[in-house]
């Protein structure tokens, strides 16, 4: 499963701290802990003695500790110690499971199966000029593909986020373009009349903007500011990164690249939490859970070319996960 190679979210940086978390990823039961160095470390949550829950456990002196017979496994995943038999010393097989970690935009990303690839861009995140804020996680009952291209998708503002980002009264889209790029597919030329297109609208305002995807389950929009204008050459920028946790469920985040300062982090995320929570019951609705990738399997009209186009890239790219 070609999904096993990629970075995948598990969880805010912040929420792993002295206690073990338990996290699913892929239908894979992971623990997530930190060991002395405060480096976070993905297991699998199992205990190789006799199958408790590691999550249920403690870190203990840095090394992961059982819940059941406190057998103690260090970062590398190898058992360090057995109190029933403290002469003994575990040889190399003695040891559990672990994974790839990584910590980027306020997450820990894990990999499943050891390969060359890279975490999903973000360009925003360089940018020092930015305020980057977290919003999530949500817990979905939708597969990862759904949402994302949920995210794509401009012709339901005037539906789903009436008052918001449309209004039924200027549905129609005008056209934008469509492009492959090295980790995915892109949409440029994206322009919208958004009643309310951030915290701080009194009117309506047209924006501009790009979609990207980024890999199979991350995706970035991207205000483009009109040239000359104060804003011009700032690239504010919302990521969707989502964990496919089951094929019908997801857990998803949010990373905010923005050059609003004076608004509080609760009230960037209140603003986001309210589009999410008018994106999800519909999102959840949708049937199948999985995304069709068959052409045929769903009715299509011109606005969907940036959807067409990310289930092409999912299907050249052998994603099984979340999709029929
Ligand atoms: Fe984990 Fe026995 S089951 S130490
Ligand atoms: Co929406």
């Amino acid at each position: 499963m070609m999904e096993k190679n990629q970075w995948h979210p598990v969880a805010l940086s912040q929420a792993v701290t002295d206690a073990p978390v338990p996290v699913r990823l892929l239908d894979e039961d992971l623990v997530l802990w930190r060991d002395a160095q405060g480096a976070a470390q993905a297991f699998v949550d199992r205990c190789p003695h006799r199958g408790a829950r590691l999550s249920l456990g403690r870190v203990q002196g840095g090394q992961l500790e059982c819940p059941y017979h406190g057998w103690q496994f260090a970062s590398s995943g190898q058992c360090v110690k057995v109190p029933a038999v403290p002469a003994f010393t575990p040889p190399p097989q003695h040891c559990v499971k672990s994974f790839g970690v990584q910590e980027a935009h306020g997450l820990i990303w894990v990999q499943l199966e050891a390969a060359e690839v890279p975490l999903p861009v973000f360009e925003a995140e360089d940018d020092a000029r930015l305020r980057k804020v977290n919003c999530g996680p949500y817990d979905v009952q939708a597969s990862a593909p759904r949402i994302i291209e949920n995210f794509l998708d401009m012709s339901h503002f005037g539906f789903v986020h009436e008052g918001w980002l449309g209004s039924r009264d200027a549905t129609e889209m005008a056209p934008y373009q469509v492009e492959n790029t090295a980790c995915g597919v892109k949409a440029t030329n994206c322009k919208a009349v958004q009643p309310m297109s951030n915290l701080h609208s009194t009117k309506p305002a047209e924006v501009h903007y790009t979609y990207e995807v980024t890999a199979p389950f991350a995706a970035l929009l991207t205000k483009i500011p009109e040239a000359g204008s104060s804003k011009d050459g700032w690239r504010e920028a919302i990521g969707l990164f989502i964990c496919p946790v089951s094929p019908t469920t997801s857990r998803v985040w949010f990373r905010l690249a923005v050059a609003d300062f004076e608004s509080s982090d609760e009230q960037l995320q209140a603003f986001q939490h309210t589009i999410f929570t008018q994106d999800q019951p519909v999102l959840e609705s949708q049937q199948p859970k999985a995304l069709p990738l068959d052409p045929r399997a769903e009715l299509h009209s011109a606005a969907d070319r940036m959807s067409s186009a990310y289930r092409r890239y999912l299907k050249a790219s052998g994603v099984t996960f979340g999709v029929c």
